[in-house]
């Protein structure tokens, strides 16, 4: 039987010791977001959700910041340290739910409810974040529209979280009718059937799967949220209802813990994307370097921080 390092390409040493090489000449930080292909998530020097990466992205004293994630992330991390050198090596990895948000978009939408407070999820453009009052993440979306004064809450893009956070807020919140394609195709009826076939295990799921899968599963947690309830629960068996990128932690942090994917469909193919010998291409050739042009890079900044700022 082969064991992991005999299936790892030949050359696997070599392009690590290559990165840490550049890495030290190029002054740089490698964060890496909970979905990235394992070898990727080994290769970092902090690994997180959007969240963490986010604080990760506006604390760090690197000169670099090699954002292995996609494309709303690394933007993020400009936004809140515009004077550094932010990288994203896998120049084509997008989010289609944050191409379902355009600045034009949201700017018709807050006029057609003036008076709401405008909160955008962070997988979203940075034209969108510049429109917006405050940004949130899976992991505080509740919280921070429950800390805003206005009593209705334009919330996009995504649709499901928009729903998750209805069910814990009074406020009135008016959704956008974004949905990420991986977590959104996910049926309750196919989430039954694989909780019937893992009877003695708790479900967990992230707010981007539909109200009706939320519904079934013991938490609702961000990816880093999940990390933190596997290794707190006392329970063996886990069906993980999101990108299957997050069971290469589950699995290196909790050895003697059994875990399911929701479905083999939950492959986000643009945190596929990024490749060992990408990341190193980036730190030699400093490739591809993020640019948020003014005002939009100040406007966004705002919402970014504020939700910093908001605990
Ligand atoms: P987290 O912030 O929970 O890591 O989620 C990011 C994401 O893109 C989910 O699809
Ligand atoms: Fe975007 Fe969905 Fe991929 Fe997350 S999993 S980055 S929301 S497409």
């Amino acid at each position: 039987m082969n064991t992991m390092s005999e299936m790892r390409p030949s050359n696997f040493e070599n392009v690590l010791a290559r990165i840490e090489k550049l890495k030290k000449l190029r002054q740089a930080v490698i964060l890496v977001h909970n979905y990235q292909n394992g070898e990727i998530q080994d290769a970092a020097d902090y690994t997180g959700d959007s969240l963490e990466l986010s604080r990760m992205a506006g604390a760090t004293d690197a000169r670099v910041i090699v954002f292995c994630g996609v494309r709303f992330m690394a933007e993020s991390a400009k936004i809140l340290s515009p004077s550094k050198t932010v990288l994203l090596p896998a120049e084509h990895a997008g989010c289609s739910m944050a191409d379902m948000i355009t600045a034009e978009a949201l700017r018709a939408a807050r006029q057609q409810h003036s008076g709401a407070g405008v909160v955008t999820y962070v997988n979203s453009p940075a034209e969108a974040k510049a429109e917006s009052d405050i940004c949130c993440t899976s992991a505080n979306a509740a919280a921070i529209v429950n800390s805003l004064p206005q009593e209705e809450i334009l919330f996009g893009p995504d649709r499901n979280l928009a729903s998750w956070v209805a069910g814990r807020s009074d406020k009135k919140i008016i959704p956008w009718s974004g949905f990420c394609a991986v977590h959104d195709s996910i049926t309750q009826d196919e989430t039954e059937q694989v909780q019937k076939r893992h009877s003695q295990a708790l479900l967990i799921v992230h707010p981007e799967c539909r109200p009706e899968v939320c519904q079934c599963a013991q938490a609702v947690l961000s990816t880093s949220g999940m990390l933190s309830y596997v290794r707190e629960s006392k329970s063996r068996e886990f069906i993980i209802g999101t990108e299957i990128g997050l069971l290469h932690q589950l699995k290196r942090e909790n050895p003697g813990k059994v875990f399911y994917p929701l479905s083999p469909r939950m492959v986000c193919q643009d945190m596929k994307l990024t490749t060992l010998d990408l990341l190193a291409e980036a730190l030699e050739n400093l490739q591809y370097p993020i640019d948020v042009p003014e005002p939009i890079l100040s406007r966004a900044a705002r919402s970014l921080e504020a939700m910093l700022r908001s605990g």
